[in-house]
């Protein structure tokens, strides 16, 4: 039996994740790695974050730090978020790590030396206002496939195409919106041209791709496969290693998905060589649509150029998930981030209603009433329903232990041979990749399981109840598995209250409970969820990130050097009507602030006052004027008044 190599798109480390990602491969990946390890596969699931490229430069300027901070915060944040939703990783890396640029750039250099990466003087995109070479994050224009309007310099958002900034129709530089003009530089291009004929017969033996893929792949190749180029002039990157190439980074995409390998050798130094080298590896790759492009032409073409490496079995692409009606926009904050959304709820109701509702074969729609509706009516009525009714009983009418069954009649061999049923269709189901279907399945037999209850009555304490109430237990026993790649915070919790442990999943259906042994305390397995919370969530989308509602730790606030300081001087800025410059003592310690408070106090009252300022604020130059400190005031509307202590106090005097 071959080995199993999953991976899952690896996220940029430019942000946190949002349910459209979770929904599009981590989710999917992570049902199809546990159902396998219960099997019994010799399999094992890799990521990473991807940590360069201009997104991560982007996010930088916008928060005025450093790409290195902006992906060390990301990397922590969003393995957190994988983690608190029960995604399971055997390595989950970092694309800046030192192992992931040698074997990048020992990639790089084979292709090269074996003709797959030539130079050649190209056109880029150059803005004369800001200075530099546009890259393709920073430029958007017209598709010249599709004709959309905003398509991004390196893919359009509306008919997946790979593009070039050069392609566009009308660009303009995102940083300043000008016209940017062409400029020549030498970039390395990958000569997809080349493996145009190898690529098309290998295609041949992919026929069970989703139609997704397949449609897609098919219609790029009907244009050619052309040579792109793989580096870029910016400096956040992996140098180019070619000494004729200084200054310039390998392109993204080229590395990112080389941090596949990377990632899985930096899980085992031996071990990853018998997934990658070897030709018995079922290598299959979840993505969201938006990267169908790359997995399934750029990396098969560039892993055919290299030799070594096994070529994919399968790239199951999920389409995108919508938010009431309207696309995901990480921009416009029409986002459910993660983070946010675990500060209200259990991961496991939104594993469900992304598996039940998942945008397998087309785009689908997140609605938050929808969620409510499944998970008040479905995974509380009833799962948690039956599971609570079954246990309840065990609890209160057999003293917590699991009663001794009867002779099984034909109703109670049926609900015990549906368990086998399920195992053996869910199975099928998660191997196809069709997870909403898997899942609606297990629902089924919890369905069965509820109307085998009520249509026999144990409340009616007749000879049979032990029975019947020991074949639901059973059910239970079974679920804490069977449910296990779909909801395992659940299936945890029904192992621990019934004190089992996982079994294989060939085992289910043939898993039995000692009669006698003694349940544990019950839990609530899903809370229902008030109308009221979920318009609140409703509220929060599209609205800029409120800054009141991010809360500052302790430590954070310490950081700031808040003083009581007497102003010295005060004078009025000349060509302005708001500005003063006011010369300050904090202590023996003088500093300067221009203040925007001439409409709200004249130079003379301000004179000897003592005021609160914040000291350690970053200098800023205000009408060639240097900012070093900042005074505190409290507004309301236009009105503006200066904070003063209550008391006397003398300057230097800390503020916390
Ligand atoms: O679209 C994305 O979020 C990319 N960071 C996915 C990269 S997948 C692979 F190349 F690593
Ligand atoms: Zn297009």
């Amino acid at each position: 039996m071959k080995r199993i190599l999953v991976t899952s798109a690896l996220p940029y480390a430019n942000g946190p994740i949002h349910i459209g990602h979770l929904a599009g491969c981590y989710l999917p990946a992570d049902i199809y790695v546990r159902y396998q390890k219960l099997k019994g596969r010799d399999i094992i699931h890799i990521c990473g974050t991807d940590e360069h490229g201009v997104l991560i430069t982007m996010k930088a300027l916008q928060e005025k730090t450093t790409p290195e901070q902006i992906v060390n915060k990301y990397y922590l944040n969003i393995k957190e978020s994988l983690d608190n939703f029960g995604i399971k990783y055997d390595n989950f890396s970092r694309t800046s790590s030192p192992l992931h640029h040698k074997t990048a750039q020992n990639f790089f250099l084979k292709l090269y030396r074996k003709g797959y990466l030539t130079p050649k003087d190209s056109e880029q995109l150059y803005c004369n206002n800001c200075k530099r070479f546009l890259p393709e994050r920073f430029v958007e224009g017209i598709c010249p496939y599709c004709n959309y309007k905003g398509a991004r310099g390196d893919q359009c958002e509306h008919c997946g195409r790979w593009l070039e900034p050069t392609m566009l129709k009308e660009p303009k530089c995102q940083i300043c919106s000008d016209t940017p003009i062409k400029r020549v530089t030498k970039h390395w291009f990958l000569r997809l041209d080349l493996l145009q004929l190898e690529f098309e017969s290998w295609l041949k033996s992919k026929q069970a791709w989703k139609e997704n893929v397949i449609s897609f792949v098919k219609s790029w190749l009907k244009d050619g496969l052309e040579p792109r180029p793989v580096t870029r002039d910016i400096d956040w990157g992996i140098p180019v290693p070619l000494p004729q190439a200084k200054g310039k980074v390998i392109y993204v995409w080229f590395e990112a998905l080389i941090g596949y390998i990377s990632s899985t050798i930096e899980w085992d130094k031996e071990r990853w060589k018998d997934y990658w080298l070897s030709q018995d590896t079922e290598l299959i790759h979840f993505i969201g649509k938006d990267n169908i492009v790359f997995h399934a032409i750029v990396w098969p073409a560039m892993l055919m150029a290299h030799g070594d490496f096994v070529l994919p079995s399968q790239i199951p692409a999920n389409e995108f998930l919508n938010i009431e009606g309207k696309k995901i926009s990480t921009s416009r904050n029409w986002a459910i981030w993660l983070p946010d959304y675990l500060k209200n709820f259990d991961p496991d109701p939104l594993r469900y209603i992304l598996t039940v509702n998942a945008p397998e074969r087309g785009d689908v729609d997140f609605v938050w009433n929808d969620f409510l509706a499944k998970n008040n009516s479905e995974l509380s009525d009833i799962l948690g329903n039956f599971v609570n009714r079954t246990l309840s009983f065990v609890t209160q009418h057999f003293g917590r232990k699991i009663p001794r069954p009867g002779q099984y009649t034909l109703e109670d061999m049926e609900l015990l041979k549906k368990i086998e049923l399920a195992r053996d269709n869910v199975g099928a189901l998660i191997e196809k990749f069709e997870f909403k279907k898997g899942m609606k399945e297990i629902m089924n037999l919890v369905k069965d399981g509820n109307k085998y209850f009520d249509y026999n009555k144990p409340w009616k304490k007749t000879e049979r109840t032990p029975t019947i109430i020991y074949v639901c237990t059973t059910l239970i026993a079974n679920l804490g598995t069977i449910l296990n790649p779909f909801l395992p915070f659940t299936a945890r919790s029904i192992r621990e209250t019934l004190g089992i442990k996982k079994s294989k999943w060939d085992e289910v259906g043939r898993l039995k409970i000692p009669k006698g042994k003694e349940i544990g305390k019950l839990k609530i397995l899903f809370k229902k969820i008030e109308k009221e919370r979920i318009e609140v969530e409703k509220r929060k989308l599209g609205k800029p990130l409120d800054k009141e509602s991010i809360i500052v730790s302790l430590e954070d606030f310490k950081k700031l050097d808040i003083r009581v300081a007497e102003i010295k001087e005060a004078l009025k800025i000349d060509g302005t009507d708001k500005l003063l410059k006011l010369r300050i003592l904090i202590g023996n310690e003088e500093k300067q602030i221009i203040a925007g408070i001439a409409p709200h106090y004249s130079p003379q009252e301000l004179i000897g006052k003592k005021v609160v300022v914040l000291t350690n604020l970053e200098p800023r130059i205000i009408k060639g004027e240097c900012s070093d400190s900042m005074l505190l005031a409290a507004t309301e509307g236009d009105k503006v008044v200066l904070l003063v202590p209550d008391k006397n106090i003398s300057s230097g005097s800390r503020v916390s």
